[in-house]
């Protein structure tokens, strides 16, 4: 290999290096967005309607779709009804929920919307609309 040669060589790779550090200090802002980016940013039409539609709706922390009785019961109403915390009927005792449900669907479902002496209004969840809570007291009522 000849002088000349190796001397090109490192000509290169020194150009190739300061050209590295160029790039990294390079502060405009379409540098700093390129080396700042997320990995892995491609959506698909699929993955943005969903975002699109709740952001949209003013409640990006709610699901698209209604939650079912069962996933609303567990997160929000559980921790009461499933203990008989504060005198709370525990879901599936047939004898606690007897004189509640001859008082019609309805009012139950007022009083979980509403709230009822200890039972807070919603059960407290905040995020959940109304057809998820009237999912979950259809959930409590179903298991007697
Ligand atoms: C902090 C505890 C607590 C949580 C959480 C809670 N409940 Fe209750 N709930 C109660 C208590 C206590 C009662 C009984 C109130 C009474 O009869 O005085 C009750 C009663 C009820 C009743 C019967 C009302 C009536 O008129 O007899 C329904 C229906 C009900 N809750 C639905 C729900 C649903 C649905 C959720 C979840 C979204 C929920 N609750 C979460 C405490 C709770």
């Amino acid at each position: 290999m000849s002088l000349l040669r190796n001397l090109l060589l490192a000509g290169v790779a020194a150009a190739s290096l300061s050209g590295m550090a160029y790039a990294a200090n390079d502060m405009s802002p379409e540098a700093i967005a390129e080396r700042t980016k997320p990995v892995g940013s491609v959506y698909t039409a699929a993955d943005l309607e969903g975002i699109v539609d709740s952001a949209a709706a003013g409640n990006s922390d709610e699901p698209a779709a209604p939650r079912s009785g069962e996933a609303v019961f567990t997160a929000a109403c559980s921790a009461c009804h499933a203990t008989g915390a504060a005198g709370a009927p525990i879901k599936g005792d047939a004898a606690a929920w007897e004189p509640r449900v001859a008082k019609g669907r309805d009012t139950l479902l007022s009083h979980a919307l509403n709230g009822f002496n200890a039972m807070p209004p919603r059960g407290a969840c905040g995020n959940c609309s109304d057809e998820e809570i009237a999912n979950a007291v259809d959930y409590m009522l179903d298991a007697i």
